[in-house]
């Protein structure tokens, strides 16, 4: 008896250390093939049933409370190597914070419609917005573009499941939306982004941006539409550069003319970008065509209009010396961070 409860002694000492291996060891040392309880135990044959029982009994208790000790001192050994493990890998967050914070900046889209908005904002206009998803009606029939007309041709027009609705291919059944709601005058831009079923590169995406312009009321002319158009350009690019309206033809315009910008780049002199005619199209525009008053139900006697429209990715190229307009989608910072 005595035996016993000095071998409790002395393995409890033992097991006190702080190196999870001495328990080990003293586990084998006590309970191991050749432990010192083990023998005690193989021993018992040489004793009588009386002290068999006594000292099997007492070698047993021995063997579960040194297993049991070893088991409470472990689990505290994990937990103060977890614990020191904790305080040598803490992390000082107020030292990952650090001073000037690296700033945010506006996309080159974004402030280039900003920009715009804001002339046009100065010259009387007000700002709408529009659904990114039309029916074909906004998008084609309303702006006079009638149903198997080759002008939807051009659009590479994205349509939705079932053909009903389209991906706008420009923001101008914006004007459509705001007559709709609205009677003359109306002086409203629209910006938005827009959709083309075609192959990217250095000039195409398959989403860019485009302003829609349009002023309705009584007497609106096409020297109305010029001087607009004109101290337009003359606010985004300079006092100096030259600008030149051209015919041409949109289905929602009547006339209709294209704006030309002398190459902000070479000057007029003729380069890569202005494939040598000095010139760059800006934008179309127009006087509004009867037939997109009559879809909004306004009276064509009474009031006449001119609209407008330009891609914002565009001017923005032109403005910032941009030569891919991919590089406003890839979101690379490097290119970002110089707005
Ligand atoms: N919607 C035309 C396009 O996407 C741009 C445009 C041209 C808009 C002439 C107009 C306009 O309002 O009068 O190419």
């Amino acid at each position: 008896m005595n035996d016993i409860d000095k071998i409790i002694e002395e393995a409890s000492a033992k097991i006190n250390s702080s190196d999870i291996a001495v328990l080990e060891s003293v586990k084998n040392e006590y309970m191991g093939k050749n432990g010192v309880l083990t023998l005690i135990l193989k021993s018992l044959s040489q004793y009588s049933i009386e002290e068999k029982k006594v000292i099997g009994a007492q070698a047993n208790r021995a063997k579960s409370v040194i297993e049991s000790e070893i088991e409470k001192r472990k689990e505290i050994l994990k937990k103060m190597l977890i614990d020191e493990k904790m305080a040598k890998e803490k992390v000082d967050y107020s030292s990952a914070f650090y001073f000037p914070f690296a700033k945010g900046s506006f996309h080159p889209v974004i402030r280039t419609i900003e920009e715009i908005t804001s002339i046009f904002k100065s010259l009387g206009f007000s700002v709408a917005d529009g659904p990114e998803i039309e029916t074909e009606w906004y998008n084609f029939e309303a702006l006079n573009i009638p149903v198997n007309h080759p002008a939807r041709d051009t659009q590479d027009t994205f349509y939705l499941e079932g053909m009903k609705n389209v991906m706008r291919t420009h923001t101008s059944p914006g004007q459509i939306h705001v007559m709709e709601k609205q009677q003359p005058p109306v002086k409203v831009i629209v910006p938005g982004r827009v959709y083309r079923n075609e192959a990217s590169d250095a000039s195409h995406s398959a989403t860019f941006h485009q302003i829609e312009g349009l002023s309705v009321g009584e007497n609106v002319t096409f020297a109305d539409l010029k001087s607009t158009l004109t101290l337009f350009i003359h606010k985004l690019y300079g006092q100096d550069v030259a600008l030149r309206f051209r015919p041409s033809h949109f289905q929602f315009t009547e006339p209709s003319a294209e704006v030309d910008v002398q190459c902000v780049l070479c000057n007029g002199k003729g380069c890569r970008v202005c494939k040598n005619s000095g010139w760059l199209e800006m934008l179309g525009c127009g006087m509004v065509h009867p037939n997109v008053f009559k879809a909004v139900n306004y009276d064509t006697k009474k009031y006449t209009g001119f609209a407008f429209g330009m891609g914002v990715e565009r001017l923005a190229m032109l403005k910032y010396g941009i030569d891919d307009i991919r590089l406003f989608y890839e979101n690379d910072l490097r290119f970002l961070k110089q707005f």
